[in-house]
Parts: structure tokens; sequence; C-alpha cells
């Protein structure tokens, strides 16, 4: 059994935790007011499902999503997750997070200021350009004609290795964009961002990204 710790538990967090276990994971789910909160979404989910702190999700998966606003980032329990993989799927939105000026000038990353806040953990992207309903409706068999794909990046190779396996779990294929200096293919609206598109219209758009909107 493989235990998944989801940091976060709106729209993205709970999506992935409905599929998660919809393919066997356990899972071990939290958000910043509390597990009380959480009794409604635990009850859906099922027996596989249970809600905890955050520290307690992070310290209680084999590894770990996290799906919170960017601008509580470094609320992130660094000891809980040290040693583990953490699937990052946070984007920045100025207007919820506030401007961030190393990110609007092209110096930094929404993962690599993760990574920093994180640098026990192996931080991959994923998730961070699905709308959170297409989580659990838009994927598909591997091998289907026209798969769906799905980013990734990390500086460690087992880290997007487990999400290229999880995707492909979850029904997408993977373009794997390298290190984390080169996450920002994928950020908020570069031509990747939020449309539905195949590995090599993945690999196209993440190639004409622009550093800077
Ligand atoms: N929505 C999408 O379609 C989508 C797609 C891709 C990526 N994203 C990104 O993924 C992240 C999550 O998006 P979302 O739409 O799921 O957001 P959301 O619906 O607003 O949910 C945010 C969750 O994070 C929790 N949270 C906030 N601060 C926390 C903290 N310090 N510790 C633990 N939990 C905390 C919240 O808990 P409380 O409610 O208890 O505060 C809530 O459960 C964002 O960075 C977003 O930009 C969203």
């Amino acid at each position: 059994m493989t235990t998944i710790g989801i940091i976060g538990a709106g729209h993205i967090g709970s999506q992935i935790a409905r599929k998660a276990v919809a393919l066997g994971y356990d899972v071990v789910i939290g958000n910043s007011r509390g597990p009380e909160t959480l009794t409604e979404l635990v009850a859906e989910l099922g027996p596989r499902a249970r809600a905890a702190t955050s520290a307690e999700a992070g310290a209680a998966g084999d590894f770990a999503v996290v799906t919170i606003p960017l601008k509580n980032y470094q609320e992130l329990p660094a000891e809980a997750l040290a040693g583990k993989i953490v699937i990052d799927t946070i984007n920045y939105y100025w207007e919820r997070d506030g401007r961030i000026d190393a990110l609007e000038k092209g110096e930094a990353t929404t993962s690599g200021m993760v990574q920093d806040h994180l640098p026990e953990s192996k931080v991959a992207k994923g998730f961070n350009h699905i709308p959170a309903q297409d989580i659990t409706t838009t994927g598909m068999a591997a091998g289907t004609e026209n798969r769906r794909a799905l980013a990734t990046a990390s500086d460690h190779e087992d880290a997007a290795a487990l999400v290229t396996k999880f995707y492909d779990e979850f029904g997408f294929d993977t373009v794997n964009i390298g290190g984390l200096s080169e996450s920002w293919r994928v950020e908020r609206d570069r031509p990747a961002y939020v449309v539905r598109q195949n590995a090599t219209e993945l690999a196209s758009n993440l190639a004409k990204a622009p550093r800077t909107i």
C-alpha cells in the first residue's frame, strides 16, 4: 500500500485525492483550518482516506502533494516532508499571492521557491497546468491516440520518474521539461497553461514559452 500525503484540500487537493483513492492509494489529507473541517470530504473519499493536520499528512505520506496558495508556501511543514518526493501544483497569482518581484522579473520559478523552502525534499512540478475538474475526467489509457499530456520538472530524476508513473496511472502522458530552473515554461499564462494538449503539442508549447509575461 502506498500512502499519499496531500497538503491542501481545495479544488486540486480534493480532485487528486478522489482519483488516487479510486486507483487504490491511501490518502491522508490536510488543510490550514484543521481535520475537523474535512469530515465531508473524507466521508466522500471513503475508508482509504483520512483527514489530519498538514504536518501529519506530510509525515504520513510515502510521497506528498502540496497544493496550496503560493502566498502560504513557507508554511509547508519542511521537517515532515524531509526525505520525501513532493509534487508541487502551486501557481503564482499575484492577485491572490501579492507581487513577487523575482517571479515577475524571470529570476525565479514557483517550484524553485518551494524547493528552497523544502531543502531536504525532492520537489517535482505536477498538475499545475490542468484545471481541477479535468483531473478526474480527461485521463485516458496509455497508448490512446491523442492522449492528454502534462509536464513535470525536477532537479531529482527519481522525483520526475515518480510523477511520470503517477500521471500515467491518472491517464496522462508526461513531458519532462528538465530541472526546476526551466519550470517557468509551464507557469501561468504560458502557451502550455491549462489547455488540453498531447505530448507533441505540449513539447511545442513549452519550447515557445516566453520567460516573462
Ligand atoms: N484550481 C485549479 O484548477 C488549479 C489548477 C492547477 C494548479 N492550481 C494551483 O494549485 C494550488 C491549489 O489550488 P486550488 O484551486 O486547489 O486552491 P483552493 O481551492 O483555494 O484550496 C487551497 C487549499 O489550500 C489549503 N491551505 C491554504 N494554506 C494552507 C497552509 N498554510 N497549510 C495547509 N493548507 C493550506 C486550504 O485550506 P483552508 O481552506 O483550510 O485554508 C485549501 O484546502 C494553487 O497554488 C493553485 O494556483 C489550481
